[in-house]
C-alpha cells in the first residue's frame, strides 16, 4: 500500500452491506501499479442515508464512488448527470466527480463485455439465452443488443417479468430482437442449433453452490458457451453441466475486474493496460 500523504485522493463503494467486497484490492492494485495518489475505501450506508452519503462524499471531495446493492438504481435521482448507457440500463455503479456533483455510469456492463473478449466469447452475430429477467438479466439483454448479438431470448421463472424486460429491450434495440421463454419450455428450442447461455439470476450462488436454475441434462446439450456472472464459488452447478456436456465455460471474476478497471480509468483518466489487468486479477484470486 503507498504512503497517504496530503495529496491523496479518496475513491470507495458505497452499498450495503459492502464487508465482503473485493474492490479495495482492485483499485489499491491499481494505485500501486501506476503510481498514482489514490486510495479506495468501502463505505457501508445505511437504509436512507444514500443521498446524504452522496452529498457527503461530494463535500469531502471524493474523486470518485462505486455503487453497489442495493443502491444501484436508488442513486440516480442523487446525480448530477447520467451516461446514456446507464440510463438504458437503469442502474449506476459508478458514480464520477465532476463540476457541482457526480456523473453515474454503468460499468457492469462494458466490464462483463471487456471480460467475455478477454475470454474469446464472441456477441456479434450469435443467438443468446439469458437465464433470468431480473435488473442483471435486463442490463445483460441491453448490452447484447448494443454489440450485435442476431437473437435473444431471455428465459425466466416467471415468464410475464421476461415478456415485460424482452418488450423494454426491443423498444431501445427498434425490433424484435429479444424473445421471453419460461424456464420450462427450453424444449422448444429449435434442434439445430446451440446457445451462448449468460447465467443472470442468483441462483447456485454460495452457499448455495449445488443449486442451478435448470437441472435437466437435455438442456446443456443446447450450450457450447456457459457464461456464469457469479463468482464464488468460483466453479458453479452451471458451469459444471455446460463442461460436463462438452461446452466451454466461464465465471464472473473477469467481469468484476473489468467493470473496476473502467470505473479506474475513469477516475484518473488513464488506461489500464491488459499485463495490469492480469496483475490484479492475480491478486483478487489471492484475496478470495
Ligand atoms: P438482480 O437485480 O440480481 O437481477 P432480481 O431483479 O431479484 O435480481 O432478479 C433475480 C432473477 O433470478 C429473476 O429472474 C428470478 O426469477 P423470477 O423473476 O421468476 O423471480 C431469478 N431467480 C431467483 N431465484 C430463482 C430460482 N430459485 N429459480 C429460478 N429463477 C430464480
Amino acid at each position: 500500500m503507498q504512503a497517504i500523504d496530503g495529496y491523496t485522493r479518496t475513491c470507495g463503494l458505497i452499498g450495503n452491506p459492502v464487508e465482503h467486497t473485493l474492490s479495495p484490492v482492485i483499485h489499491n492494485t491499481l494505485a500501486e501499479l501506476t503510481g498514482q495518489k489514490l486510495c479506495y475505501v468501502p463505505f457501508h450506508v445505511e437504509t436512507g442515508r444514500l443521498e446524504d452519503a452522496v452529498k457527503g462524499a461530494y463535500a469531502l471531495n471524493l474523486l470518485g464512488l462505486n455503487v453497489t446493492v442495493p443502491y444501484k438504481s436508488e442513486v440516480i435521482p442523487f446525480l448530477k448527470e447520467i451516461d446514456p448507457l446507464a440510463q438504458k440500463i437503469g442502474a449506476v455503479n459508478t458514480l464520477v466527480r465532476m463540476e457541482g456533483g457526480y456523473k453515474g455510469y454503468n460499468t457492469d456492463m462494458p466490464g462483463l463485455y471487456r471480460a467475455m473478449c478477454a475470454d474469446g466469447v464472441k456477441i456479434e452475430g450469435e443467438r443468446v439465452l439469458i437465464l433470468g429477467a431480473g435488473g442483471v438479466a435486463r442490463a445483460v439483454a441491453v448490452l447484447l443488443a448494443e454489440k450485435g448479438a442476431n437473437e435473444i431470448i431471455l428465459m425466466n421463472r416467471t415468464v410475464e417479468k421476461a415478456k415485460k424486460v424482452a418488450g423494454e429491450v426491443n423498444g431501445y434495440a427498434g425490433r424484435e430482437l429479444v424473445k421471453a421463454m419460461a424456464n420450462e419450455d427450453y424444449g422448444k428450442l429449435p434442434q439445430d442449433r446451440k446457445y451462448l447461455v449468460i447465467q443472470a439470476t442468483s441462483v447456485g450462488l454460495h452457499p448455495h453452490d449445488e443449486d442451478v436454475v435448470i437441472e435437466d441434462e437435455a438442456f446443456y446439450e443446447r450450450i457450447h458457451t456457459g457464461y456464469d456472472l457469479i463468482f464464488n464459488p468460483p466453479q458453479t452447478k452451471f458451469m459444471k453441466l455446460v463442461q460436463a456436456h462438452g461446452g466451454r465455460a466461464f465465471n464472473g471474476a473477469k467481469m468484476l475486474l473489468y467493470q473496476g478497471v473502467i470505473a479506474y480509468e475513469y477516475w484518473t483518466n488513464t488506461q489500464i493496460t491488459e499485463e495490469q489487468a492480469q496483475t490484479v486479477f492475480e491478486a483478487m484470486q489471492r484475496k478470495d
